[in-house]
């Protein structure tokens, strides 16, 4: 719900349980933030921007105006003038002047939720959702900016975006743009992030905020396996169950910054948006600008509940096509099982052993194209190899339908190989500074893709081979970052625009590729989890999450991901041992049931794994279609984290009607002499009563105990025999 109060001025946005406010103070029309917290019956509180204390407002004190501007909390603060804070925009006038300032004009209260041009964005009908239409300018510069704030009504979400537009008679340039901005009081909070690495990506960091500027970002063009465009900024006492939480998550697929800045006065401006570096756009007149989204969470009630309320956005409002609701086909990639040493016999060799234990779709990863007999070349050359697809793809991808399985095929489509017949015949349509030797990383280059050109070859390449056989499956990978960012297609005073200009053709791609092909299930990658973020999961409903299928290292990895993202989008194989990233090996059982919190499928030699392992197979895939509804639509519950604790890891998920939970245990290393470790579960009907069931461990009987007892008292999971063990225990009311 959103309401105006003319009288207060003020703007009262509200979700199911949560409160933000925006007041028009003065007769310069400021835009101050008022509140963003727990539900509140009243429009008032306008107080909470202090400007009956001094400085006050420069109408009353015009002496000390740029002591006003240094402390007023602002909606969408500018620089310049004499906010001394971080601002969320920056611009350059072409006579080079920097200051701005804005002041409230109009507004505009929506049902439902507009789309933004050219960018992926949550989406709402007229019944889930209700927008705000702020719209204020500077009339020096001859700028409106439009701030757009939605309230779900079923999730306690609001989203932000802004787009400027050049109202003046002169071009100007945009040096930084923020989606979101929150000012407010300081309460000794702690700042969230997820941090990473190749193979180790989205760790949970959590660190007091002091004062100063404090922030996680990526320049790297792509949101990173380093940092994630998430930041939270939590009461320091928070925990999974009770506390105070602001969280923002960026639906944005580039270079971004989260920011926290304390202030002398201990307030707090938390922001998210692209990266000013190396971010400058041209807006001539008339010309506007549409800044991706950001998502804002706030719940009093802990990590769980900001998870679930994160969960339930994208579930409903992000994810779309086919497959938003629906099972996964299990799957078998052959990357980690061959490599690039594979034909059409070898795959069908896997293919046939894959179908007779349940597997439903063949994925046929990198290196079936041009002479890609290894990473140092080819890419760009969208042709099938039949040397090594022998007989062609139609015949491989009809044989493998012919098992009952699906097709599935591999493409990198923005890159470009130096040794490729595509650079051979365009050297120019690699990203380069004219004079500069380019930075080769993987032997590649990444494609100019602001170049309209160039991205309606490439698409029509790759939909080419999509349109030449039953290909139901696509794995869009980027394996390197961004460097040397210069295009021949654009003027000297717009190459500040190419890092954005690049992600909205990917954008651009991809929404081409799920137009054309709507039944397509497409899953982003890029070298593992580097681009894991909602502005992807638009287009794909699941993201290959890390190249370390370790189960152990994915206990980390997979808990940082589902803080923010549901276990439906959680890209998670079972692969072989020892493990190809850090050579442990762990019992089969346990990398199915970690997998199995994931998209679940298989990345590794089905014909040449000990049988022991390969006779698990069939009892994983009944576990998948027995407990995959539950764990894609369930709740998700953090009990334990081996990340903090370095023994053991839990969470639990529970179906929406509470009638049915599953947990899964991961015992890390054992230790002589222990009791059964005690855990308390959560999320249940205290009013019901519930069998549990201990999926894989058959020395423990089903009993039944109420659900109130299994969350105060808890439940006690037997010390399992070795290191590495997992135990799946199923609930439901009896
Ligand atoms: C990186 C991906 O994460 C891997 O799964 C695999 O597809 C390779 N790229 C192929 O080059």
């Amino acid at each position: 719900m959103i309401t105006y109060n003319e009288r207060e001025r003020i703007f009262k946005l509200d979700t199911p349980d949560t409160t933000y406010m925006i007041g028009i103070v003065d007769e310069e029309n400021f835009i101050g933030h008022i509140y963003y917290g727990k539900r509140l019956k009243e429009a008032e509180a306008s107080y909470l921007m202090r400007t009956q204390e001094p400085p006050f407002v420069p109408s009353t004190n015009n002496r000390e105006r740029c002591s006003f501007y240094d402390c007023f909390p602002f909606e969408y603060p500018t620089s310049g003038v004499g906010d001394y804070r971080e601002g969320c925009i920056g611009i350059r006038t072409a006579a080079g002047h920097v200051g701005s300032m804005l002041s409230y004009v109009s507004h505009e209260i929506l049902e439902g939720k507009p789309e933004l041009e050219g960018l992926p964005a949550t989406f709402g009908s007229e019944q889930d959702c209700m927008t705000l239409k702020l719209i204020c300018e500077d009339r020096h510069v001859g700028m409106q900016v439009e701030l757009l704030y939605t309230v779900f009504h079923d999730t306690d979400v609001i989203t932000r975006s802004a787009k400027v537009t050049n109202t003046g008679r002169e071009y100007f340039y945009l040096t930084k743009i923020c989606s979101a901005c929150i000012d407010m009081d300081n309460r000794d909070f702690d700042m969230i992030s997820l941090h990473g690495s190749w193979a180790r990506e989205r760790h949970i960091q959590r660190k007091a905020l002091g004062y100063g500027i404090q922030s996680v970002s990526s320049c790297r063009g792509e949101s990173s396996h380093q940092d994630h465009p998430f930041l939270a900024l939590a009461d320091k006492h928070a925990t999974q169950e009770n506390g105070e939480i602001y969280a923002m998550n960026f639906v944005y697929s580039g270079n971004f910054r989260a920011q926290a800045e304390v202030t002398q006065f201990d307030s707090v401006r938390m922001t998210m948006g692209i990266h000013p570096e190396n971010f400058c756009w041209k807006l001539e007149c008339g010309e506007s600008f549409q800044a991706p989204e950001a998502v804002m969470v706030y719940t009093d009630k802990g990590f769980d509940a900001m998870t679930q309320t994160f969960h339930r956005l994208y579930r409903k409002h992000l994810i779309r096509g086919e497959y938003k609701d629906k099972k996964r086909p299990i799957l078998i990639n052959n990357w980690e099982a061959t490599y690039f040493d594979f034909n059409t016999d070898k795959l069908l060799s896997i293919a046939r052993e894959a179908s007779k234990l349940g597997i439903e779709m063949l994925v046929m990863d990198d290196g079936w194209f041009g002479n890609r007999s290894s990473d140092n070349c080819a890419l760009g050359d969208w042709k099938v190899n039949e040397n090594k697809i022998n007989g062609g793809l139609k015949y491989l991808v009809d044989e493998v339908n012919k098992l009952g399985m699906k097709f599935g095929i591999w493409f990198e489509p923005e890159m470009i190989s130096p040794d490729s017949d595509l650079y051979r015949a365009h050297p120019d349509w690699a990203f380069a500074i004219p004079g500069r030797p380019g930075t080769e990383s993987r032997q590649q280059f990444v494609l100019d893709l602001s170049r309209q050109e160039i991205v309606d070859y490439i698409y029509e390449q790759v939909a080419s081979v999509l349109r030449s056989a039953n290909i139901e499956y696509v794995k869009w990978d980027m394996n390197r970052q961004l460097t040397d960012i210069g295009s021949c297609g654009l003027p000297a005073d717009r190459q500040g625009e190419l890092y954005h200009r690049y992600v909205l053709a990917v954008y651009q791609m991809q929404d081409r590729l799920t137009r054309e092909f709507p039944h397509l299930l497409l899953e982003n990658c890029s070298g593992g989890g580097a681009r894991f973020d909602p502005g992807m999961l638009y287009y794909s409903p699941q993201i290959w999450c890390s190249d370390d299928t370790d189960a152990i290292e994915r206990l980390e990895i997979q808990e940082g991901t589902a803080l923010i993202y549901p276990l439906s989008t959680i890209g998670a194989h079972v692969s072989d041992c020892p493990n190809h990233t850090v050579g442990r090996v762990t019992p089969f059982e346990t990398r199915g049931i970690v997998a199995l919190a994931g998209t679940f499928g298989y990345e590794l030699d089905v014909t040449k794994i000990p049988v022991e392992d390969r006779e698990m197979i069939p009892a994983q895939v009944a576990m998948y279609h027995k407990y995959n509804d539950l764990i894609r639509e369930g709740d998700y519950y953090r009990i334990a984290s081996y990340a903090q604790n370095r023994k053991y890891d839990c969470w639990q998920v529970v179906s929406g009607d509470k009638k049915q939970a599953l947990v899964t245990f991961v015992q890390v290393m054992n230790r002589a002499n222990f009791k059964s470790r005690r855990i308390l579960l959560k999320g249940l009907d205290g009013e019901k009563r519930y069998r549990v069931e201990f999926v894989n461990d058959d020395s423990v009987e089903d009993q039944i105990y109420s659900g109130d007892t299994l969350m105060k008292a808890g439940l006690l999971v037997p010390n399992p025999w070795g290191d590495f063990k997992a135990r799946l225990i199923s609930l439901t009311e009896a």
